[in-house]
């Protein structure tokens, strides 16, 4: 199994940054990618707040705040920030050839014996692994809104992914107090595959008048005890999110039943997203 000590992450959003968190609150040393100074700045922040938090709540002292976030450093260039690291975790949009202009540079710059990992929430591992020389050290490490809270890592692999990869993502995952779950790669992998049908159809209980978005919500809250209903949680992870998602279930599987709703396409059309825009089945401050 390799060892892994210094950690690339690229991209601080939602998910970049929550990575981050994780990986420096649990002792490795992190490389903050960002494509401008004030986005790695905002992700810093948010990490900041984060831990302000649990520092708050007792889950961790001031000291273990300070020293996270001594372990954290920024870079904006994305072959300087890998040349060093064991593990690159890469958390741009899901947009493919962002993706691979990324992993080609990544590729070229990071160590040979480093593993490249993708939080892609649905687009093709082998089909990135594909863009590099190391399809082998290549695997997706799926983390979930908000990452520091939530347990799951879906650890996917890819059809060259190595078992000795497996295994050292699978126990660094441990490492990180979270909980891997393997799956292999098909659309969707398993988390979103079974998630986005449920959006899916709450959004089309909305379309076709069964009830209205609160009361969709109800339903799965306390009769199915979700934290979150499905279009509240659809608002949370981004309806541009979702949509994509969506897409790459219809295209990968060729079968209607993944169709995105016409009013999921609609609200995205008008830049109702969610939780980012302030506004999607939902309103917000
Ligand atoms: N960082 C650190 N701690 C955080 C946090 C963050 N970003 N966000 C919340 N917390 C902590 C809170 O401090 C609180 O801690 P305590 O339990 O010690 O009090 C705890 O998490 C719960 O938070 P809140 O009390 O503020 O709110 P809540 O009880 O309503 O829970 C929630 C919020 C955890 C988000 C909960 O609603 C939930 O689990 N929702 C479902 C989330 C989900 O399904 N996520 C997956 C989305 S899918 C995805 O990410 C992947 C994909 O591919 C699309």
């Amino acid at each position: 199994m390799s060892e892994i000590k210094k950690v690339a992450v690229i991209g601080g959003g939602t998910m970049g940054n929550g990575i981050v968190h994780v990986f420096a609150m649990n002792g490795y040393e992190v490389h903050l990618i960002e494509t401008k100074k004030e986005f790695a700045e905002r992700a810093l922040n948010t990490i900041d707040k984060n831990l302000s938090r649990m520092v708050n709540k007792e889950k961790i002292s001031e000291n273990d705040k300070a020293a996270t976030l001594d372990r954290i450093q920024t870079f904006l260039d994305v072959n300087e920030g890998v040349s060093d690291v064991d593990l690159v975790v890469e958390a741009v949009p899901e947009v493919f050839d962002l993706k691979k202009k990324i992993f080609e540079a990544v590729d070229e710059s990071a160590p040979d014996h480093a593993i490249l990992a993708s939080n892609t929430s649905s687009i093709s591992i082998t089909k990135l692994a594909a863009v590099t020389g190391r399809p082998e050290r290549f695997i997706g490490m799926h983390f979930f809104n908000p990452v520091p809270v939530m347990k799951l890592v879906e650890v996917i692999n890819g059809l060259e992914t190595s078992e000795e990869v497996t295994k050292t993502i699978m126990e660094i995952s441990k490492k990180l107090n979270k909980v891997p779950v393997p799956a292999n790669d098909f659309p969707g992998f398993v988390s979103n595959r079974v998630l986005m049908p449920m959006i899916n159809e709450a959004i089309f209980c909305v379309h076709e008048g069964v009830a209205e978005p609160e009361h969709v919500d109800e339903v799965m809250k306390l009769g199915m005890a979700h934290p979150m209903g499905p279009l509240r949680l659809a608002d949370f992870i981004g309806l541009d999110v979702c949509l994509d998602i969506l897409n790459v279930l219809y295209e990968g599987f060729k079968d209607p039943k993944y169709r995105p709703a016409p009013l999921l396409v609609k609200m995205v059309d008008a830049g109702k997203l969610g939780d980012k825009t302030d506004e999607g089945f939902f309103k917000y401050d």
